[in-house]
C-alpha cells in the first residue's frame, strides 16, 4: 500500500510573488520562503503547494509557463528550488507543485514556432484552426471573457484556441506527444523529491471536439471539454506510467463544475487523489450579479455546499481561501465588531472538516481585503477583462464596473504581499516598491503583534492546527451533518473511539439552547468564556460527546 502522506498532512498555499522578499527587488523569492520555513513548522504545517515557480512573463501571474524545467528568475535559480527542497526536508515539510498543462504561455518557444511557422510540427501541440468564415472556428468563449479564439498575425483566416487569456494557448491532449512531455515534467519534478502536484483547471485539458457550444453566458461549449472520458484516461496513465513509480506521489485536482458523482469517479478510477468544489467558492456571498445584496446572504449558503461534498464524496481538499478567492474573513466572517471571533470561527470550521485541509498564505492571521483598491492598482488580468466585459453587457461607467469587479472577483485581494510585521511594507522586503500593494491594515494585521498577543488570531489557528495534527477524529473520522438553523453549522466527526460534535454560529446572532452543554466537554472554542447553552454571535466550539 503507498503512503499516503497527503492524509495527514495539513497543507498551507504560498503565492511566491507575495510571500516573502528575500533580495528586495519587489517580488517574493524562493529564499524568502526558506527564510520562512521555521514559521510555517511551528504553526504545524506538513506541506506546502507553490503557486507556479517556472519561468513565465507573468501575464496570469506564473499560470502561464514558458519553459516548464525553468524557475522564474524572480524567484531564484534551481539551485535555490533544490535548497528549498533539502531545507523543508530538513524540517519535515513536503512540497506540492502547482501543475499548469491545460495551456502554456504565448511566450513558450514551441508556442511561437507554431505561430510563425505554419509547417512546424508544434502546429498540432496546440489548436490551430481555419475560421467560419468571417467568424471564429466556433461559438466557445474563454473563462476570462470573449471568443476563446485568437486571429494569428499575418496569416489569412488563422486562430488558435485559449480557455484563458489570449497569452494563455491551449494544448492539445489528443497530440501523443504532449502526454509524453507532460510526464517527463511530472517526473522530472518528482525526482527532485517533490511529493505530488495541484493540477490547474485540470478536468479540462482534454477537448473531444470543436463543434458550437450549446447557450451559456460563460464558458459556452464546456460540455465538448469538461471531465471528457478522454480527460480521465490520461490522468489514469499518468498514473500508471509515473506516479505509482514513486512512492508518496499524489495528485489535487483544480476542477470546477463537478457533481460529487463525477468527483469521486475521478478518485475511484485513481485519476485524482482529491480535487476542490468550487460551489461555495460561488455561493451567494459572491455578489456576482451587482444587484445581489449581502442580505440575501446567509451563512446557510456557505454550510449547504460545504456539507454536500462532506457527505457524497470519500475524501477532498477542503478550503475556504486560495490565491483567486476574497479573503474568508471579509467574505464570510466580519471585519469589524467581531473579526477576531469569526476569524476563529472560520479556522474552528475549516479545520474540522473532513479531507484535507489547505490554509492559504495570510489566512492564519486573519488577513482581511483591501479597504481600497483602484483599477490602476489591480494586476489581476482577469479582474481586468472582468471590467471590460460588464461595460459591454451592462453599459456602465469603468468606475461603476470596476465597484462591481473589485466586490466580487478581483483576485488582487488575496494577492497582497504578506504581513509580517508593522516595518515599512509590512516586512515583505526592505523597501522596494512590492510588485503589488501592501494591504492597509498592516500595522494591526501582522505576524509579529499576532505572536506577541496569547489571543491572537495567529495563536489560535496554531492550536487548532495542534488538535487537528494530533486528533484521529479531526483527521480520518465520518462526517455527519446535524440539523441547524441558517446561521449556525452543526455536524459530527466520528471514529468507533470518539465522537466530535462541531458548533459554528457564522452570524451577529446569539442564539440558546437548553440541550447545547448537555453531556458534552469542551475541546476547543474561540471565546475565552462560554456560558453555558448559549451561543454568542460567531462563536464556535468543537465538543467531545461523553
Ligand atoms: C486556475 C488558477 C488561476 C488561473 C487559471 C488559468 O484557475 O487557479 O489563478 O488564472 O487557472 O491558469
Amino acid at each position: 500500500m503507498k503512503k499516503q502522506v497527503y492524509k495527514e498532512r495539513i497543507i498551507y498555499q504560498i503565492y511566491p510573488l507575495s510571500f516573502k522578499d528575500a533580495n528586495n527587488d519587489g517580488y517574493g523569492d524562493l529564499k524568502g520562503i526558506i527564510e520562512k520555513l521555521d514559521y510555517l513548522k511551528d504553526l504545524g504545517i506538513g506541506m506546502i503547494w507553490l503557486s507556479p515557480i517556472y519561468a513565465s512573463p507573468l501575464k496570469d501571474n506564473g499560470y502561464d509557463i514558458s519553459d516548464y524545467y525553468k524557475i522564474n528568475p524572480l524567484f531564484g535559480t534551481m539551485q535555490d528550488f533544490d535548497d528549498l527542497i533539502a531545507e523543508a526536508k530538513k524540517r519535515d515539510i513536503k512540497i506540492v507543485m502547482d501543475l499548469v498543462i491545460n495551456h502554456t504561455s504565448d511566450q513558450h518557444p514551441r508556442f511561437q514556432e507554431a505561430l510563425k511557422n505554419k509547417d512546424s510540427k508544434y502546429r498540432d501541440y496546440y489548436y490551430f484552426r481555419k475560421g467560419n468564415g468571417k467568424k471564429p472556428p466556433n461559438n466557445r468563449n474563454s473563462a476570462f471573457s470573449g471568443s476563446c479564439w485568437e486571429k494569428v498575425p499575418n496569416e489569412d483566416n488563422m486562430y488558435y484556441l485559449h480557455l484563458f487569456t489570449k497569452e494563455q494557448p491551449d494544448l492539445n491532449y489528443q497530440n501523443e506527444e504532449v502526454i509524453k512531455e507532460v510526464e517527463n515534467i511530472l517526473r522530472f519534478y518528482l525526482d527532485k523529491g517533490v511529493s505530488g502536484f495541484r493540477c490547474d483547471v485540470i478536468n479540462q485539458i482534454y477537448k473531444t471536439n470543436l463543434e458550437n457550444g450549446k447557450f451559456s453566458l460563460f464558458s459556452r461549449g464546456r460540455e465538448h471539454y469538461e471531465n471528457q472520458e478522454g480527460n480521465f484516461k490520461i490522468l489514469e496513465r499518468f498514473r500508471k506510467e509515473v506516479l505509482d513509480k514513486y512512492d508518496e506521489a499524489f495528485l489535487v485536482g483544480e476542477t470546477s463544475a463537478l457533481t460529487p458523482k463525477i468527483g469521486q469517479e475521478y478518485i475511484d478510477r485513481r485519476a485524482l487523489d482529491m480535487f476542490f468544489e468550487f460551489d461555495h467558492a460561488f455561493c451567494k456571498s459572491f455578489k456576482l450579479i451587482p444587484i445581489f445584496k449581502k442580505p440575501f446572504y446567509k451563512p446557510k449558503d456557505l454550510f449547504k455546499p460545504i456539507f454536500k461534498w462532506q457527505k457524497e464524496v470519500s475524501w477532498i481538499g477542503a478550503y475556504l481561501e486560495n490565491h483567486d478567492q476574497l479573503r474568508s474573513v471579509s467574505r464570510f466572517g466580519d471585519e469589524k465588531e467581531f473579526y477576531k471571533e469569526s476569524a476563529k470561527a472560520l479556522s474552528i470550521f475549516l479545520l474540522s472538516l473532513k479531507g484535507t485541509i489547505f490554509i492559504y498564505e495570510g489566512e492564519e492571521i486573519g488577513t482581511l481585503n483591501y479597504k481600497n483598491l483602484t483599477y490602476e492598482e489591480t494586476n489581476d488580468c482577469m479582474a481586468k477583462n472582468a471590467v471590460d466585459s460588464t461595460r459591454k453587457i451592462l453599459h456602465v461607467s469603468k468606475n461603476r464596473a470596476f465597484k462591481w469587479v473589485n466586490k466580487t472577483v478581483n483576485r488582487d485581494h488575496a494577492r497582497a504581499p504578506f504581513q509580517w510585521d508593522d516595518s515599512v511594507n509590512g516586512g515583505f522586503n526592505e523597501g522596494h516598491t512590492p510588485w503589488l500593494k501592501i494591504n492597509e491594515y498592516y500595522k494591526e494585521i501582522n505576524v509579529k503583534k499576532e505572536k506577541n498577543e496569547d489571543n491572537s488570531i495567529l495563536n489560535f489557528y496554531k492550536k487548532m492546527i495542534r488538535l487537528r495534527n494530533e486528533s484521529e477524529t479531526l483527521k480520518f473520522g465520518d462526517f455527519e451533518e446535524i440539523k441547524s438553523n441558517n446561521y449556525v453549522a452543526k455536524f459530527l466527526r466520528k471514529t468507533n473511539n470518539e465522537i466530535f460534535l462541531i458548533v459554528v454560529n457564522l452570524s451577529k446572532k446569539t442564539f440558546k439552547d437548553k440541550k447545547l452543554d448537555e453531556s458534552k466537554e469542551i475541546i476547543l472554542s474561540n471565546y475565552e468564556k462560554h456560558n453555558k447553552n448559549v451561543l454568542k454571535p460567531y462563536e464556535a466550539i468543537i465538543y467531545k460527546i461523553k
